[in-house]
Formats: C-alpha cells, structure tokens, sequence
C-alpha cells in the first residue's frame, strides 16, 4: 500500500563516442512481428488522439468501424479509412468486431471498457484505464472473468528508445540504478476533466515503474492549480522505493516551451532519454565518474554515447502488441495489473496533495 511518509571541480577527460548497436530488447520478444492473423477492430472516439489510433488501426490492416458521438469527428475518419461509422451499441452487438480501442474522454473510460468487455470484446484503452482505483479494480477483474485481453495505452514503454533504456538499465548497463527523474512539460493540451497528472504523469509512472522494477513504499506530491480551481496544471511527485530508490515525475500543461525527459542516474553511468530531440540523439548514456571515496569530490566526465535504436512509431508500436495479443493470447507488457501499479502511484499522488491543499 503506498502511503506518504518516510523520507520527506573536476576534470574532463574525452571518450570518443560509440555507436553502440541496440537489437529489439528481449523483454518484448513478440512486439511488432506480424499477427497470426489481424482481430477486426473498431476505434471509440475519434477526437484529436482517435484520429492517430484509427490512422494506426488501418495501417496495421485492422480498422474495422470508428464510433463517435460528434458527426463531424466521426464522418472525417470514415471518409479517410473508408470504414462504416456506427454508434457504440451498433459497435458493441457486432460480432464480427472481436475488438476495440477507446480513445474517448478519460473520465468516460471506466464505463466504456466495462461495456465493450461485457459485449465481449477485447480491450485496448488510452490512459489512464479509470479516474478511480477501485473502479479499476473492478475493470482488471471483469476482463479477467470474461478472458478478454484488456491493454492500457502507456504508450512510452512502446517507444523503441524507451524500450532500449529499460533493457540496457535491466542488464546492467547503467550499475545500480539510484534515482529516476521524468518530466513532461507543454502548453496544452489543457483538459477540463481531469487534472495535468491523470493525463500526463500516467506515462512517466510506468517508465519509471519499469526502470526501478520495485512496488514504490511511499508517494507524496505537491499540485498547483493556476487556470482552474481544483483542476491541477503543475505536479510533482515523489517516489521511494523499499530498496532506497528514490524517482520524482513533474508534469505540467501550463509550460512555455516543451519538454519530455526521462533521466537516470546509476552507479556506472547516467542515461537521458529526450524526446524532443532527433531520434539519433534521443537516448544519451553519460559514463561519467564520481568519486568521493578520498573526502574530495572528483567528477570524471565522458562525451556521451548514442545507442543505435531502430526508428519506428511508438503507437503503431502499440497498437501492433495488442493486435499481436489478441491474436495469441498472450498478456500485454502493459496489461490491466500494470495500470494499478500506475492507478496505484496516482491516487496515492492524489491524496498527498489533496493533503497538502486543503
Ligand atoms: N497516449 C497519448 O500520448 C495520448 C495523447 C493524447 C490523448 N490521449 C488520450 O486519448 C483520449 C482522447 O483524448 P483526445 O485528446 O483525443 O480528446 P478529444 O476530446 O479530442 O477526443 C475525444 C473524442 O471522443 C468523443 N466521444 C465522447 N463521448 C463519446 C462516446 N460516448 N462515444 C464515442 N465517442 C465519444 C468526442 O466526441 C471526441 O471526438 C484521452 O483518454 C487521452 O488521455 C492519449
């Protein structure tokens, strides 16, 4: 159970720089080889994030239908993937649709996942899976009675560059991994039903989850609401973990310039993932060495290395895994227990700041 508590000169010496070759990690042996065969699936919403689903799903030789309660949305991806457009019930009582992706507003998600998971369907769903744990909890337990996949959007650990960090961290690469820090800054997009950690922190939670590898035993956060009262723009949060791990996530809606970052620091190197950066640069590894075994600090410092990481497109990365799922049967890398472990961080994240506000 997470609770709030606990832990509230050198020299520069040139390495050259090292391609180093990173092969599809293992941890996902499966992720992107072509499905026994392709599930007929429909995309829910098809809104700004819909429209990128649906592009993907008919790529990928899987759109089946699109369901959206405005016209407009709707009649644009019908007329682009030459699909039939229906409403949710139609969607729900085709049998021929084996599957379904729900990209709706997040607070309608709990009730559309229970819905197509009744009907029969397997599931995949934008983060994040439900706005409570309990509600999730319920939807994790309905897919497990019902033996339906039900997948949950984290699309970063889809990110092949993410993907690559969590493998070489998970080898050994980087020694002991001390502290994560993961921040996703923007202005916009500014949502009006949950705040800036529900739609943003989602996915630094589950890379950082994924690099620690730990169940964190505290979580505390500080939120600012500036634009709406009691809708947060700015997060911080604050993980630590049994073995003294310690991570931080900060997000924020309300940022002038963009920002997306994942940083480690380990025993044997320092490794930044940037986002923003060209895919060539976006994974660093920084062999720096700090020693302060004789009381005088000396700090060792290495150009970086840039891993050579095959480009692809982490959403169609994504939706490829849970067509490859359904297909199989196989359980997804971020499956509905996943996201308790990240439901899990948030409302725990939520509590310690409602805490700190009132
Ligand atoms: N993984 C990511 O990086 C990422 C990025 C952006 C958004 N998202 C997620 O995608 C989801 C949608 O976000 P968005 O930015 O596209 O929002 P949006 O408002 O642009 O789109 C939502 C769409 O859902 C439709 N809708 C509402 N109720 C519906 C219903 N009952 N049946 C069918 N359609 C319905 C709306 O008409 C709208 O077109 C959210 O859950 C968000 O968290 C994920």
């Amino acid at each position: 159970m997470l609770h709030e508590g606990g832990k509230a000169g050198g020299s520069r010496v040139s390495r050259p720089i090292i391609a180093e070759p990173i092969e599809r990690p293992a941890a996902y042996p499966h992720l992107a080889l072509p499905t026994v065969r392709i599930p007929r699936t429909a995309c829910i919403g098809c809104g700004y994030w819909g429209r990128k689903v649906a592009r993907n799903l008919a790529e990928l030789n899987a759109l089946h239908a699109a369901a959206d309660i405005s016209p407009g949305a709707l009649a644009e991806v019908v007329k682009m993937h030459d699909v039939p457009g229906h409403d949710l019930d139609t969607i729900l009582a085709d049998p021929s649709c084996e599957a379904v992706a729900i990209a709706s507003p997040a607070p309608m998600h709990g009730e559309h996942v229970r819905r197509a998971l009744m009907a029969g369907k397997h599931v995949f769903v934008e983060k994040p899976l439900a706005l409570q744990l309990f509600d999730a909890h319920s939807l994790v337990k309905l897919a497990r009675e019902r033996g339906r996949i039900l997948m949950v959007g984290h699309l970063l650990r889809y990110h092949p560059v993410v993907m690559a960090l969590v493998d070489l961290a998970r080898k050994g690469r980087l020694g002991a991994v001390k502290h994560v820090y993961s921040r996703r800054f923007s202005l916009g997009k500014i949502r009006m039903e949950e705040d800036v950690m529900w739609s943003l922190a989602p996915h630094d939670i589950s890379i950082v989850l994924a690099l620690i590898g730990e169940t964190p035993s505290y979580v505390s956060a500080e939120t600012t609401s500036i634009l709406t009262p009691g809708i947060a723009d700015i997060a911080n949060i604050h993980l630590g973990f049994p073995s003294g791990i310690s991570a931080r996530v900060s997000v924020s809606w309300l940022n002038p310039t963009k920002e997306q970052r994942t940083v480690v620091i380990g025993s044997k190197a320092h490794a930044v993932f940037d986002d923003i950066q060209p895919w060539e640069k976006k994974l660093q590894i920084y062999d720096h060495r700090v020693d302060v075994s004789t009381g005088q600090p000396t700090i060792d410092r290495a150009d970086p290395v840039s891993p050579v990481v095959e480009q692809a497109e982490p959403l169609k990365e994504e939706l490829s895994h849970f067509l490859d799922c359904v297909a199989t049967g196989r359980q997804p890398v971020t499956d509905g227990h996943e996201a308790l472990s990240v439901l899990s961080v948030l409302e725990g994240a939520a509590t310690s700041a409602r805490s700190k506000n009132s």
